[in-house]
């Protein structure tokens, strides 16, 4: 064998995986991918078409339901124009002489998929309606791309008003409503749902919306971007649930046109019209999971927070995934348990000069809880 003729096949060998690298490099995915694992596809008129994927259910309003439900629910419709509504919770059978915390919770579903109606978030929302207890008001919000951001907080802040209606009085209360506590309101929501609960605490600071008192923030899991990456997102970037390019395709479809990742409506630290107010939140419980991509935009969040000296509680489990609490019975109790301690801790903070506390970040009690900001 001549030297030149042993050398071809090394050659072709280094060229093959160049290519290759450089193929796999060049690999890119493309929107008509995300439309796809996303189950939507565009109508002729702009509007999407969504697979319904998740089931949507009714309301419960009766006990008398088999099999006998936790708690009871009913649609109330807020304006006779558009569908918005409110699926209104109370536990089956609430205590008859203290009244229940108010929970305004925002579902999940990446600004464009679902409802308060979708079962998963009915069934959290009876779960924690019931385990609380509480009285919970999950709010029907319009989705991107139809109604892009700030449509979800425009509807968002008329479900606060909606509540603090209810504690005037104004136009009738509902009877389920008598059960609430008008002062001890918090927001909740998971995923896009707490990125609503942010914007509109913060927006909720511009208004009078007394006699409601907003007692403190519960952010599950934030659905929160930017331009640049965070090393959780590119380390999980083909996460099966919240995939990176998925993730830039619904961007894409929810922020304003002229608008970038940037803005505060997907980057809530990076600058904007709310920073300047962050400092007159109430306490702010942030959950998130290290398996989850999204988890250093809540981490990031958090320590932005803790230096605006917002009263924080949190808890960053390791593994996880996002969305994990409507899978997996323990991690949802685990969210259930750390909801009751800030709530209650919350309350008992009525007695205190709040202002002596400012400074602390306090982590919720964990076993398996091995990280920190
Ligand atoms: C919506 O999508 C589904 C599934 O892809 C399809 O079967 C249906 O025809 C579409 N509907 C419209 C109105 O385009
Ligand atoms: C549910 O979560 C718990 C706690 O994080 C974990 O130990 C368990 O393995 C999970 N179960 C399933 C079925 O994934």
């Amino acid at each position: 064998m001549t030297p030149q003729k042993r050398q071809f096949p090394l050659l072709l060998t280094f060229l093959l995986f160049f290519l290759s690298i450089s193929l796999s490099c060049a690999q890119q995915h493309t929107w008509q991918e995300a439309f796809k694992v996303l189950g939507i596809s565009w109508n002729r008129d702009g509007t999407l078409n969504r697979t319904i994927q998740i089931p949507m259910v009714d309301p419960t309003p009766d006990a008398d339901t088999k099999p006998t439900p936790i708690a009871l629910s009913q649609d109330i419709q807020l304006s006779y124009k558009s569908k918005a509504y409110i699926r209104l919770y109370i536990p089956v059978n609430p205590p008859k002489n203290k009244k229940l915390p108010l929970i305004i919770y925002f579902h999940g579903g990446d600004f464009v998929l679902f409802s308060a109606s979708t079962i998963i978030f009915h069934k959290f929302c009876n779960e924690i309606a019931s385990e609380l207890p509480a009285v919970v008001a999950s709010v029907e919000y319009r989705l991107a791309p139809e109604n892009r951001l700030p449509a979800a907080y425009d509807d968002a802040l008329n479900g606060i008003f909606w509540a603090r209606d209810q504690a005037l009085g104004k136009g009738g209360r509902d009877p389920w409503m008598e059960y609430a506590d008008f002062s001890r309101v918090f927001l909740l929501g998971s995923s896009a749902g707490a990125n609503i609960a942010y914007h509109v605490a913060l927006r909720a600071l511009d208004f009078d919306i007394r006699p409601l008192k907003i007692q403190g923030l519960m952010l599950n899991q934030g659905y929160f971007g930017g331009l640049q990456r965070t090393q959780s997102e590119i380390k999980l970037k083909d996460d099966p649930y919240v995939a990176l390019y998925v993730n830039d395709v619904l961007w894409s479809l929810v922020l304003p046109q002229n608008l970038n990742r940037d803005h505060e409506f997907c980057n809530p630290i990076s600058g904007g019209t709310y920073l300047g107010r962050v400092f007159r939140l109430p306490k702010v419980y942030i959950k998130g999971d290290h398996g989850d991509p999204l988890v250093d935009r809540s981490i990031l969040l958090a320590q932005f927070l803790q230096q605006c000296n917002v009263r924080l509680y949190y808890r960053f489990n390791q593994g996880g995934f996002h969305g994990v609490e409507l899978q997996n019975t323990t991690a949802a109790q685990q969210l259930y348990n750390d909801m009751r301690f800030f709530m209650n801790d919350v309350d008992m903070l009525g007695n205190l000069n709040s202002g002596d506390l400012s400074h602390q970040v306090i982590r919720l009690p964990s076993d398996d809880d091995k990280s920190f900001i």
